[in-house]
C-alpha cells in the first residue's frame, strides 16, 4: 500500500459579504411586508404572522457574525430574497467549475504540482447545478488535466468522503495524485426567508491534493480515515429531478434546505465525538496526542460541545479554531478552511483531525500527521 499525504489546499472566498445587521434588516423588511400584505389573514387567525430575526439570536445560537456570497444585491433585496445568478451558455464555464478551477490553483501551486500531475478530479459538494455532465469533468477539461473525474454528494461530509474516496484511490494505486474541490453555492439552496434557518450559510470552494508520498515532499499525511452514516429526515433538501412528475413545479418550501435545528444539534454531536473517539483509539491514539481538530464549521456551541467530549476539557482556540464567525456554515468547504488556514504553524511530528458531519446524518473522520 502506497503512503498518501495532502499536499496543497486553496481557498475560493467571494468578495461580498453581509454581515448579520444587513441580513437581518433585510429579513425583518421582508417580514414587514408579508405580514402587510397578509394583515386581513393574519387578522383572522387563518395565518401566523411572520416573526422578526435578532442579530442577538444569530451570534448567541450558531456564533456567525458574516457570511460570503455569489450575490449580496439578490439576497438582501426584500422583494428577492435569493442571489440572482447570471444564467449561462452550454459553452461557458459553469459557475461551480469557475470557482473550483480558482481554488484548484491555489492547491495545485502550494502543492508544487501542475495538471499533468493529476490523474483525477472529485468534485464533491452539498448540492451540483446540473445532473451531468459532472462539473468535475468540467473542471477536469478546464485545467488540462488527463484522467478522469465525478461528482459525488454527502451534503456537508463531502469533503471528508472525498478524502477517504481520493486516498484509498492512491493507496491502492490506481491513481498517484487526485484534486478534490468543494464548490458550495449555499446561497442557492439556503431559504432566506425563513428566520430559523436564514443566517446559516455561506458561499465558498475549497480545493485538497493529495498524493502518493514518495519522499521530500511537504505536507500532512493521511494516516486514517473512517466514515458513518445513518438515516435522519431532519436535515433535508427534497428538490429534484422527479419534481415535475409529480405535478410540483410551483413554489415548495422543501425544495430548499430544512432542518429541525435542535434535533440535528442532540443527535449529531455524539455521533460525531463517538466517531472521532473511536477512530484515534482503533490507530492507538490518545485525543491527548491532537494538537489540532479542524472541525465542520455549523455552530460555534456545537463545536465547543464536540471539543468537549474528545478532549475531555474545552479545547483553546489554537486546539480548535473556528472560521464561521466570518463564513458562516459552508456546508463541506467548512473543516476544509479550518485545516487550510489553521495547519502551516504546526512542526513536523503534529497530530491533528479533520472532522465533517451533517445531513444523512454523515461524519467523517481524517487522522493526519505533519511530515
Ligand atoms: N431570530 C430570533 N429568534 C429566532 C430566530 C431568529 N433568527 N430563529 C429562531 N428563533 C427563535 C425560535 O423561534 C425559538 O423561539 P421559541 O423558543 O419562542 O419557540 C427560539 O428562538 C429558539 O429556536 P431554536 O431553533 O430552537 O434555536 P436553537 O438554539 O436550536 O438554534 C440553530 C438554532 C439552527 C442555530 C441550532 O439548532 C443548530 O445549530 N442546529 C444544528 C446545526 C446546524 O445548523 N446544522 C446544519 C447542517 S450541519
Amino acid at each position: 500500500m502506497n503512503r498518501v499525504a495532502i499536499t496543497g489546499t486553496g481557498i475560493f472566498t467571494p468578495d461580498e459579504v453581509v454581515t448579520n445587521a444587513e441580513l437581518v434588516a433585510s429579513y425583518n423588511e421582508y417580514a414587514r411586508r408579508q405580514n402587510e400584505e397578509h394583515a386581513d389573514e393574519i387578522a383572522s387567525g387563518s395565518r401566523d404572522p411572520l416573526p422578526m430575526s435578532s442579530e442577538e439570536f444569530i451570534l448567541k445560537a450558531s456564533g456567525i457574525e458574516r457570511r460570503h456570497v455569489m450575490d449580496k444585491s439578490g439576497v438582501i433585496d426584500p422583494s428577492r430574497m435569493m442571489p440572482k445568478l447570471r444564467p449561462r451558455p452550454d459553452d461557458e464555464i459553469s459557475i461551480m467549475a469557475e470557482i473550483a478551477v480558482d481554488a484548484a490553483k491555489q492547491a495545485l501551486e502550494q502543492a508544487g504540482r501542475t495538471a499533468a500531475d493529476i490523474d483525477g478530479v472529485i468534485c464533491a459538494a452539498s448540492n451540483h447545478e446540473r445532473a451531468y455532465p459532472a462539473i468535475a469533468v468540467e473542471i477536469q477539461h478546464a485545467l488540462g488535466i488527463k484522467g478522469f473525474g465525478f461528482d459525488m454528494n454527502v451534503a456537508c461530509s463531502s469533503a471528508t468522503f472525498g478524502i477517504q474516496a481520493a486516498a484509498d484511490m492512491i493507496r491502492s494505486g490506481s491513481a498517484r495524485a487526485i484534486l478534490m474541490v468543494n464548490p458550495e453555492i449555499t446561497s442557492g439552496h439556503q431559504e432566506w426567508r425563513d428566520r430559523d434557518c436564514h443566517f446559516i450559510f455561506g458561499d465558498v470552494c475549497t480545493a485538497v491534493v493529495m498524493e502518493r508520498v514518495e519522499g521530500n515532499e511537504d505536507g500532512w499525511e493521511i494516516l486514517s480515515t473512517r466514515l458513518a452514516t445513518e438515516f435522519s429526515n431532519n436535515i433535508r433538501n427534497n428538490n429534484g429531478f422527479l419534481r415535475r412528475t409529480h405535478d410540483q413545479m410551483g413554489e415548495r418550501r422543501d425544495m430548499q434546505f430544512m432542518q429541525e435545528g435542535r434535533k440535528v444539534f442532540r443527535q449529531v454531536v455524539p455521533m460525531v465525538a463517538d466517531l472521532m473517539l473511536s477512530h484515534l483509539a482503533e490507530q492507538d491514539l490518545q485525543p491527548s496526542d491532537l494538537s489540532r481538530m479542524w472541525l465542520h464549521q455549523a455552530n460555534k456551541n456545537m463545536n465547543d460541545l464536540i471539543g468537549q467530549k474528545v478532549l475531555g476539557r474545552e479545547p483553546t482556540r489554537e486546539e480548535q479554531p473556528n472560521v464561521l464567525q466570518d463564513y458562516a456554515n459552508t456546508s463541506s468547504a467548512g473543516s476544509i478552511i479550518a485545516f487550510s488556514k489553521f495547519s502551516g504553524d504546526l512542526p513536523s511530528g503534529s497530530l491533528g483531525i479533520i472532522c465533517s458531519f451533517g445531513a444523512g446524518y454523515s461524519v467523517g473522520s481524517v487522522i493526519v500527521r505533519r511530515m
